[in-house]
C-alpha cells in the first residue's frame, strides 16, 4: 500500500490530506525538494537536505525537525512503501491559518512526503537525446529558492508537450536561463561546457552541482555564464540535468538540431560520469 507522510502521522496515500487553510493551497507559501533514491538510500541526500534549509530560511519558516527526525521519517516511509527505487517527494509549507497575506503568530510548519517510482527518462531518450522548445521566462525574481509556487514553469511544461517536446527552456530577454524543471546547458564547438551560473535567476539543480563538479575533475572546461539562443545555434552539443532525468542529450531546440543533431561526447561522457557517481552512493547500476 502506497503511504504518506503527514504532520507526524503515516497515512495510506488516498487518506492523506491537508486543512483547505494551508498556506501552501491558499498562497503556495512553502517550498519542496524532490530526491532520488536507489535500494533505498537517497542520492546527494545531504546536498537536498541544504538546500531544503536554505528555501526555509530564505522564506524564513523555521526548520520543522531535526536532521536525525528527519532523516528517520525518511527511511521509515521509504520502508513502509516497500520501495527499493523511487523518488522522495519532501513538502514544507508556512502552516494553516486564517487567510491573511501577513504570517501568523503562532502557526506551525506542515510538513508532507510522499515517495513515487522512479521518474527515469527512456532508453531512446537517453541514446537519441530529446526535443526542447522554447517559452518565455514568466517566473518571479527569486528562482534559487525551490518555492511550491510552479504556475509558470507547468505552464511552460505543458506547452512542450503539446509540442511534442520533453522540456521547455526558459528565455528570459535573450537569455536560457533554464527548464521548466531542469537545468540547460551548451557545449560549445571549443569544447567548453557552459551553463547559467547559480545565482537568483535560476534553481540551482544538485544535479548541477555534482555534473559541474564531475566535469571539472575529468578535464572539462567548464563556463558558468549566461547563454542565448544564437549560442545554442553555435553550439556542438546541449543537454539538460534534473534529479529525474540525470543528465540527459538535448538533440534538437525549436525543431533546429543541435550540433550535428546527434548525442555528443562531451554529454555521454557525463552523463556515464553521473551514472556512475549514483552507482558509488547506492551500489545500483542504471
Ligand atoms: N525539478 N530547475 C528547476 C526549475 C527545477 O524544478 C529543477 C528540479 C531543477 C533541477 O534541480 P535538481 O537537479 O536539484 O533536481 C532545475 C524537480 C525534479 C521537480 O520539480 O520535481
Amino acid at each position: 500500500m502506497r503511504v504518506a507522510y503527514v504532520n507526524g502521522r503515516y497515512l495510506p496515500h488516498h487518506e492523506a490530506a491537508v486543512h483547505i487553510e494551508d498556506r501552501g493551497y491558499q498562497f503556495a507559501d512553502g517550498i519542496y525538494e524532490y530526491v532520488a533514491f536507489y535500494n533505498r538510500t537517497l542520492v546527494d541526500g545531504a546536498l537536498h537536505l541544504k538546500r531544503l534549509e536554505r528555501s526555509l530560511r530564505e522564506l524564513e519558516i523555521a526548520m520543522p525537525m531535526s536532521h536525525a527526525a528527519m532523516a528517520m521519517v525518511i527511511r521509515e516511509l521509504i520502508s513502509r512503501n516497500n520501495k527499493d527505487d523511487g523518488g522522495l517527494y519532501i513538502q514544507i509549507t508556512r502552516g494553516v491559518a486564517k487567510r491573511d497575506h501577513g504570517f501568523p503568530k503562532k502557526v506551525s510548519p506542515a510538513v508532507v512526503m510522499t515517495v513515487c517510482g522512479a521518474k527515469l527518462p527512456t532508453d531512446k531518450q537517453v541514446k537519441d537525446g530529446v526535443a526542447v522548445v522554447t517559452q518565455a521566462d514568466i517566473r518571479w525574481g527569486r528562482r534559487d529558492i525551490k518555492s511550491i509556487s510552479l504556475l509558470p514553469n507547468i505552464l511552460a511544461k505543458q506547452k512542450a508537450i503539446e509540442a511534442g517536446a520533453r522540456e521547455a527552456w526558459l528565455v528570459d530577454g535573450d537569455i536560457i536561463s533554464e527548464g521548466s524543471a531542469s537545468n540547460s546547458y551548451i557545449v560549445s564547438k571549443a569544447g567548453q561546457l557552459i551553463t547559467h551560473p547559480a545565482n537568483e535567476f535560476i534553481l540551482g539543480g544538485i544535479t548541477r552541482e555534482v555534473v559541474l563538479e564531475l566535469a571539472k575533475n575529468s578535464g572539462v572546461p567548464v563556463a558558468e555564464r549566461a547563454f542565448t539562443m544564437s549560442d545554442v545555434k553555435n553550439a556542438a552539443e546541449a543537454f539538460l540535468t534534473s534529479t529525474s532525468a540525470n543528465v540527459l542529450p538535448v538533440t534538437s531546440v525549436n525543431g533546429k538540431p543541435v550540433g550535428n543533431g546527434k548525442v555528443g561526447p562531451v554529454t555521454r561522457k557525463l552523463a556515464q560520469l553521473y551514472l556512475d557517481h549514483i552507482f558509488k552512493i547506492t551500489g545500483k547500476k542504471i
